[in-house]
């Protein structure tokens, strides 16, 4: 899907439960969208970036409960967590919010009365799961079971072993107390609906327009065709936003969570221009693009659910989803119990952020699985940020700095302003189609020639060679200068802290990180002092 650049783009981040820390699997999300929104701003486009915490449903339950503090207090300490971890690792919102907000309270209860006046909701029993132990109501994920679309074992609300479906309550066989571990009973209960199968010719259509990664477009799209359950939107819980006249209910976490999307960009934009309709341009009147990053777990969500949601309530639609595969470790699904996980916290004592963030995306394509390893780890570093970039950077550079001091003469030659140009067209269309590996690796083709251009030109003997071997080796310094200049700008959207080092060891006095991609082909400026050269990474030992 092409973009139009003269509308605005909201680019929202799939929001984290603040259950718990940050793991790696969750920056498969945040740092691919962080990257999309730096080469789009550098493309020319007006780009915002939110995304926020998601403060409600079972998940913050059950972990108040685990820890003997109250949802409150669970939100408070991760929110602090989250937020931090995205500053350290460069993931920079223009609003990073949280879903227990009073916007976004109110703006839940304005599109779910509006589902309600449309006619979209209706009353029905429901039969629940029930533990008669620990008396009460099982919601979401304090029941498991086995999933009966594929037969895996499932949480509450969601297949998250087997087919990854969303499962109404009373869909899960064989349900378990989540806290005692015993067997479940049936009981009726009274529940709202919304009419989700009345939107099955309309999804369709949506489906087959939706830009973003074809993988969530297909997904969903098998489910509608299949068949689609009517969805239960509210939940016997305390904690979350009131169902509308009923102090017994909340909605489902799934009602209020990307609702937080909206809320988030009212709050920004009302902060920033003081116009409390400012929202609306990007959510009412179809005047933006929207794109939602999320990880393929959630695509039933954001392209099932949502758009219902957002068309039962007259508001307007995202243009894409791009759903990033998921993350395992060791060929292993993530679980804090057997100790597969990796914390990022823990990451950051040892790693540079940059280190993560090319790995993120270096590794494997956005929409296929990643699976995590240190050796992986330690073979990306190494051979390519330290070997081939690194290199380039510090071999040239110097050199430069003893012979020269300063970006010598010269004319920058067809073969490299060739070489950048193919280099920024693979990367705009790599971009453009939310192929993050391919943009790092074409761009690690460009170090890879500037190493093979200064090898190959061999400019220590021409420096050897008089008045005339020295202009010319200038020549050829001041060209590998230029390709250093283009990587730089090209990467500060995957590695923005290290290339701001590099960008200054070039002596460039710009900010690197609003250089906009014209630039990749303006000749480095001659006599610019060049700074004392230092290794950009280190190489990691196992
Ligand atoms: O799956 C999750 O982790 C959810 N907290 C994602 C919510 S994204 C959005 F819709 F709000
Ligand atoms: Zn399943």
């Amino acid at each position: 899907m092409k973009i139009p650049i003269e509308k605005p783009v909201l680019v929202t981040s799939a929001l984290p439960y603040v259950n718990g820390e940050c793991h790696i699997g969750h920056l498969r999300t945040y740092v691919p969208a962080d990257i999309y929104v730096r080469m789009f701003r550098k493309m020319g486009y007006d780009v915002t970036f939110v995304s926020g915490s998601d403060t409600h449903g079972t998940p913050i339950v059950l972990s108040a409960e685990a820890q003997g503090i109250t949802p409150g207090e669970v939100i408070v300490k991760y929110h602090a967590h989250f937020k931090q971890v995205f500053k350290e690792l460069h993931v920079d919102f223009d609003y990073y919010g949280q879903t227990d907000s009073e916007t976004n309270h109110r703006r839940t209860e304005d599109i779910v009365m509006k589902l309600i006046e449309n006619g979209h909701v209706y009353k029905g029993e429901i039969k629940q799961a029930f533990c008669t132990t620990c008396g009460r109501f099982l919601p979401d994920r304090y029941v498991e079971g086995t999933c009966p679309y594929c037969g895996e074992s499932a949480r509450g609300d969601e297949c998250d072993q087997g087919c990854g479906k969303h499962l109404e309550p009373g869909e899960i066989m064989e349900p378990r107390c989540k806290i005692c571990g015993n067997e479940a009973e049936f009981k009726d209960q009274e529940h709202f609906f919304l009419k989700l199968s009345s939107f099955t010719d309309f999804l369709l259509d949506y489906l087959d327009t939706l830009g973003g990664t074809l993988n969530a477009r297909n997904y969903a799209k098998e489910w509608v065709k299949k068949e689609l359950l009517d969805w239960c939107i509210t939940r016997n819980l305390e904690w979350g936003v009131k169902f509308p006249g009923r102090e017994d209910l909340v909605v489902y976490v799934w009602v209020d969570a990307p609702i937080g999307y909206i809320a988030f960009t009212e709050e920004l934009l009302a902060a920033r221009s003081g116009d409390e309709n400012a929202w609306r341009r990007f959510w009412k009147e179809d005047k933006a693009t929207v794109v939602h990053f999320i990880g393929t777990d959630i695509i039933y969500h954001h392209c099932i659910f949502w758009p219902a949601m957002l068309k039962g309530a007259g508001y307007s639609l995202p243009a894409a989803v791009v759903a990033s595969g998921m993350v395992k470790i060791d060929g292993k699904k993530f679980s804090k119990s057997r100790g597969d996980v990796v914390w990022v916290t823990e990451f950051l004592e040892r790693f540079h952020p940059d280190t993560l963030r090319y790995y993120l995306v270096a590794q494997s394509s956005h929409t296929k699985e990643l699976d995590f390893s240190w050796q992986s780890f330690a073979m990306r570093v190494n051979k390519e940020l330290v070997a081939i970039f690194g290199n380039l950077v510090y071999r040239v550079l110097s050199f430069a700095s003893k012979n020269f001091g300063v970006v010598p003469d010269g004319d920058i030659e067809e073969e490299v302003f060739e070489a950048i140009k193919k280099t920024k067209e693979e990367v705009i269309s790599a971009v453009e189609d939310y192929e993050f590996k391919k943009f790092v690796d074409a761009v690690m083709k460009l170090a890879d020639f500037g190493n093979s251009y200064f090898q190959r030109e061999e400019p220590w003997h021409l420096i050897k060679q008089g008045d005339q071997g020295r202009e010319r080796c200038g020549a050829i310094v001041k060209n590998v200068l230029q390709l250093i200049k283009a990587i730089c700008i090209l990467l500060e959207a995957v590695m923005p802290a290290k290339m701001e080092e590099a960008w200054q060891q070039l002596g460039m006095e710009n900010d690197v990180h609003t250089v906009q991609l014209d630039e990749l082909l303006v000749p480095i400026e001659s006599g610019i002092a060049l700074k004392e050269p230092g290794r950009l990474f280190e190489k990691v030992e196992l």
